[in-house]
């Protein structure tokens, strides 16, 4: 386990909104945790005591279909989503696998272009974009960190930091790189090879590079999948800090109850709809409402099939 349980702001489920539906914003207040010790069942969690907040969406999908194939091939990966998801919040993604998780977070990141509807960061029409434009966007508003970490092989730690700097032609100072690597606590290792590190170390200095450009959002593909429980707190400390003391925006995929804990909101995805969702993020909740959709999911498969 390496998940907690944090207090929260009230299900925006609730709130009567017209589409999309806008999450509502973690409260923020002295007692948010950036540290990596287990904080399941601190009732004095991030937040407790400060009123909620409604903040400009960050991200906001319109009526996203996404579909791969055609004819009887033809796989509705998403169908129409609407979510609204505001600056400042850490949300999680959730669901079955094959559930549109990954796609969801693909047309949310720019990455690959949705069937129809539109993808906004902030005010920021994705869809529209030309791909040149869009390239941009990506590596100056956006960090992605991956399960598979995707470092360069060849180059060092302090090339990889900064290339979402070389690759936007920004100016990219070695001092910058390792005023990352000291935030996610590996400072003095720029010399080295992503060969040379650990998974968990290799992760945290995939955050290090998210983070290089002061990012908007930070999309998180099952960053933790690949990792022991102890990298993987870390790596989720490294998460919510970004937003908690960043105020970037952090969107995770996931299958773990647990990682979900540090989310201030989880989404579920059954068949490529967003069927649920969850303002208090605690991973017993989680793992039930996960087994719910899970089994649910496949009584409704065994049944098509029949
Ligand atoms: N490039 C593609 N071409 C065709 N079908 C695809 C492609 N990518 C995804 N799909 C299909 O779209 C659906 C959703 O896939 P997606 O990868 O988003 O699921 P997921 O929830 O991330 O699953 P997992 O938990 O296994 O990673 C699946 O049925 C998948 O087979
Ligand atoms: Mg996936």
């Amino acid at each position: 386990m390496f998940g907690r349980s944090r207090p929260t702001a009230p299900d925006p489920a609730a709130e009567p909104s017209t589409a999309p539906a806008t999450a509502t914003a973690p409260a923020r207040g002295p007692g948010a945790q950036p540290s990596t010790a287990h904080p399941a069942g601190s009732a004095a969690g991030a937040g407790a005591a400060a009123e909620p907040s409604t903040a400009p969406a960050a991200v906001t999908l319109r009526s996203v279909s996404k579909r791969y194939g055609r004819g009887d091939a033809t796989v509705h990966a998403l169908r129409g989503v609407d979510i609204a998801l505001p600056g400042g919040s850490f949300t999680a993604v959730m669901g079955p696998s094959g559930s549109g998780k990954s796609t969801f977070l693909q047309c949310a990141a720019g990455l690959d272009r949705p069937t129809s509807g539109s993808v906004l960061l902030g005010d920021t029409d994705l869809t529209r974009l030309r791909e040149n434009a869009l390239t941009d966007v990506r590596l100056t508003r956006i960090g992605f960190v991956f399960q598979s970490f995707n470092l360069l092989p060849a180059l060092t730690v302090h090339q990889n930091v900064l290339l979402p700097l070389k690759l936007a032609k920004r100016r990219a100072r070695p001092e910058r790189a390792e005023e990352l690597l000291t935030r996610v606590g590996l400072p003095g290792i720029g010399r080295r090879r992503p060969a040379e590190l650990s998974g968990g170390q290799q992760q945290r200095v995939a955050i290090a590079r998210a983070l290089v450009t002061d990012p908007d959002v930070v999309f998180a593909d099952e960053p933790t999948g690949a990792l022991d429980t102890t990298s993987a707190a870390e790596v989720l400390a490294l998460l919510r800090e970004a937003v908690d003391d960043l105020g970037a925006t952090v969107v995770m995929v996931t299958h773990e109850p647990a990682a979900a804990g540090w989310a201030d909101l989880a989404l579920f995805l059954v068949d490529g709809v967003i069927v649920d969702r969850l303002a208090e993020v605690e991973p017993e909740r989680v793992a039930d409402r996960i087994r719910h959709l899970t089994t649910a999911a496949a009584r409704a498969r065994t049944g098509q099939v029949r």
